[in-house]
């Protein structure tokens, strides 16, 4: 039904725009402005069932919308990452990776294709010319804007049309959701696991390259030692996690030179235990210096003193050496009496 059809009562008042006035040629405007084309009203501008029926479709498509997120998390929860599934024609594929698509694909199009509905059927359908002006925002122009503004949102009817304006809000603000379930991708939390290491108290010191326990004699001045907690062995599934928090370097001082008391009760006769893991971002610390008992990482040269309490004296490391408290157990090994008492490595890791 065009508008030539309806009854000139029913048809709504003209408004009138600037672009209804035909404008002739004159010295300023050569080509004379030929105007608009007489305006056909829309079947919703006067016929109260079809601007129903359109409202209907949008709150119908935002909806679908709602529906095709709850699906995409349902998705998510539901299908195992390595079932897959038979599409025809694209074949085999993952039945995850299918469905989330699927789903936030829908999702998507359903919002757009309701707002783009609503926008051609619902709204207000008058034209307007919009004007040139100059660039700056003149206070004029801002009110103008405002104002414009205001009369968008009554024209949208988003109060009147209460059915739309909440369908369209429920799937805004689902559709989000979809990227939040996502970060379960990103793994478990590492929940206390990075605080603590194989150490316990105990546990023998095991040298890492004769992979035996150690006694007090083994450590020899003037050199690193390295050494693992007992029981963790390299064919471990888990050895590469475990070490990369438990390595361990040992150094032998007069227990004269040791300025820090705490870190010379740590000790057994002027052994001294540190975390091998550097706190800067975590390199294995591998250099010393006999004379001045510095150890030094080769990745930015932080620089820490292990005769007082292996705090940083150079370099961007965040803060000390983490100390593993020793002793000597009945038979005569170099054992653990503790875990580290903070976390290894990275001082990102202090702060949480
Ligand atoms: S990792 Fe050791 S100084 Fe950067």
């Amino acid at each position: 039904m065009s508008s030539q059809d309806i009854p000139e009562e029913n048809l709504p008042a003209a408004q009138e725009t600037t672009l209804d006035k035909v404008t002739g040629a004159d010295e300023k405007h050569p080509f004379a402005d030929p105007g608009l084309p007489p305006h056909e009203h829309r079947i919703q501008d006067i016929d109260e069932r079809a601007a129903k029926r359109s409202e209907r479709t949008v709150a119908l498509l935002f909806t679908v919308s709602m529906l095709a997120t709850i699906g995409f998390i349902a998705s998510f929860v539901a299908f195992p990452a390595d079932k897959s599934i038979y599409v025809f024609p694209i074949g085999h594929i993952s039945a995850l990776n299918f469905s989330l698509g699927l789903t936030l694909g829908v999702a998507l199009f359903a919002i757009g294709a309701g707002a783009v509905h609503w926008a051609r059927t619902l709204m207000s359908d008058v034209e307007v010319a919009d004007e040139r002006h100059p660039i700056e925002a003149s206070p004029e122009v801002k009110s103008k804007v405002l104002d414009d503004f205001r009369q968008g949102a009554k024209e949208s009817a988003l109060g009147r049309r209460k059915l739309i304006r909440n369908t369209m809000l429920g799937a805004l603000t689902l559709v989000p959701l979809s990227g939040v379930v996502l970060l379960r991708d990103l793994g478990p939390l590492p929940e206390t696991k990075l605080r603590h290491t194989a150490w316990r108290r105990g546990k023998l010191l095991v040298n890492m390259n004769t992979n035996q326990p150690m006694r007090p004699s083994d450590v020899a001045v003037g050199s690193l030692t390295f050494a693992k907690p007992e029981g963790l062995e390299e064919h471990d599934e888990e050895f590469q996690n475990e070490i990369a928090k438990a390595a361990l370097m040992l150094v032998r001082l007069q227990p004269d030179d040791i300025k820090d008391k705490k870190e010379l009760e740590w000790s057994h006769e002027g052994i001294v235990a540190y975390s091998k893991i550097c706190t800067h971002v975590g390199c294995p610390i591998s250099l010393y210096e006999q004379q001045t008992h510095h150890v030094l990482c080769p990745c930015h040269q932080s620089t820490f003193d292990l005769s007082d309490g292996a705090r940083v004296i150079f370099g961007p490391a965040g803060h000390a050496l983490p100390q593993l408290r020793i002793g000597v157990n009945a038979d005569g090994y170099l054992e653990a009496l503790g875990d580290f008492e903070e976390p290894v490595g990275p001082a990102f890791w202090e702060r949480g």
